[in-house]
């Protein structure tokens, strides 16, 4: 009797444990609103071909998924993985408290006007001493300010967008600092408190608005995420003038890549061949559900190899645009198959050389 009660209690307690740490903890999120190591959502653009969708719905995958898997939610509501992620920061308690670090950066932020000489990124971390996340994004104008309110640009509607989330433990945070350094991103709210200046004095300094001094052009970091998954970061700073996908990051991982990114008509650079490693441009992509459409109206940045034994897709900052050479930015590379199964088998067409 005794016991059983005794028991009884223990659950009870462990249950009020596990529930208040997985509902408080710095994590990004699934749809459901429960951690997950990482997670990526494609946002599908209102143009497809012979069809006008919303603009607001999205694909989900994690690794418990598996495959893309169509959002029930609208990107434009807090509902949904990048919501939940984001919740801490607009409930008020984690921005307020001294507890946690956080950064959103885009060069072209919510509101403000577009100010020229930062890199080509944007993205959101937040992180306490135990761990966080790092979403990079390719959404202009997102996430709003912590006091408005999780709001979803109309601008961001019309075209493909991609994020990705990672959870990672607080050490890795030290070396996503010193990579954004590179990159110069624009900071348009965070906070560094105190507790965390001799860990993060970059991470500070670019918060301040000023801009650390660099000894290299370029740099690569592996990252490893909560459960133990790898990427690597590759970042270039403005001085490092080139095609980050031909001159860099093909010829790194020894890989033909197939790249999906935003080319503006007459800006864009055609796919080359000229060096090891070729790059060739993705021209129309093909989701789950015949989701059909050019990539003239998808925003997203990214790559895969084009031989599946490479198995390597990256998510970044960077068009195959000529005036990007002049830009700092990055790309997160992985070599998970279920990430690269879902991105390789929605390649529809690209322009081979
Ligand atoms: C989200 O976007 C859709 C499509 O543009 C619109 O109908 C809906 O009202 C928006 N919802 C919110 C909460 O902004
Ligand atoms: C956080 O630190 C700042 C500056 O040191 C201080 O003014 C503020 O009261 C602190 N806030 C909390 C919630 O401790
Ligand atoms: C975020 O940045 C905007 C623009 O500078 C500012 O108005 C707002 O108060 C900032 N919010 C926080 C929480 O720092
Ligand atoms: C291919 O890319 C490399 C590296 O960016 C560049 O030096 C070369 O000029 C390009 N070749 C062509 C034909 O555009």
């Amino acid at each position: 009797m005794m016991a059983a009660r005794l028991r009884f209690c223990l659950h009870v307690i462990i249950l009020f444990l596990c529930c208040t740490v997985s509902s408080s903890e710095i994590t990004c999120r699934n749809e459901a609103g429960e951690p997950v190591d990482w997670f990526i959502i494609y946002k599908l653009p209102r143009y497809k071909i012979e069809e006008v969708g919303s603009g607001v719905d999205y694909m989900y995958l994690d690794s418990s998924v598996g495959t893309w898997q169509k959002s029930q939610f609208m990107v434009n509501t807090s509902q949904g993985a990048i919501g939940n992620t984001l919740n801490p920061l607009y409930t008020g308690k984690v921005y307020k408290s001294n507890s946690s670090v956080y950064a959103f950066y885009n060069d072209a932020p919510p509101v403000l006007d577009y100010i020229q000489g930062y890199g080509h990124t944007k993205g959101v971390l937040l992180f306490d001493r135990s761990q966080g996340f790092w979403l990079s994004h390719s959404i202009p104008h997102f996430p709003s300010f912590p006091e408005r309110g999780y709001l979803y640009p109309s601008s961001g509607k019309v075209n493909g967008q991609t994020a990705l989330c990672v959870t990672y433990q607080y050490d890795q945070l030290l070396r996503i600092a010193k990579q954004l350094v590179y990159i110069y991103p624009r900071f348009y709210n965070c906070s560094v408190p105190t507790v965390f200046l001799a860990d993060l004095p970059q991470l500070a300094q670019l918060c301040e608005g000023s801009k650390p001094q660099l000894t290299s052009d370029k740099s690569v970091e592996q990252l490893f995420s909560t459960q133990g998954e790898k990427f690597v970061s590759f970042v270039k700073s403005e001085h490092f003038v080139d095609d980050i996908y031909t001159g860099w990051v093909a010829q790194v991982l020894d890989a033909d890549l197939l790249v999906e990114t935003w080319q503006r008509q007459g800006h864009e650079l055609p796919s080359n061949c000229s060096l090891p490693k070729h790059t060739m441009n993705i021209k129309r992509i093909r989701l789950p559900g015949s989701v059909l459409f050019w990539s003239h109206y998808d925003h997203s940045k990214w790559c895969v190899s084009r031989a599946y034994e490479d198995q390597v897709t990256c998510l970044g900052d960077l068009n195959r645009e000529k005036a990007q050479l002049w830009r700092g930015g990055g790309l997160v590379c992985s070599f998970n198959p279920v990430i690269y199964k879902a991105f390789r088998q929605v390649v529809d067409w690209y322009i081979g050389c």
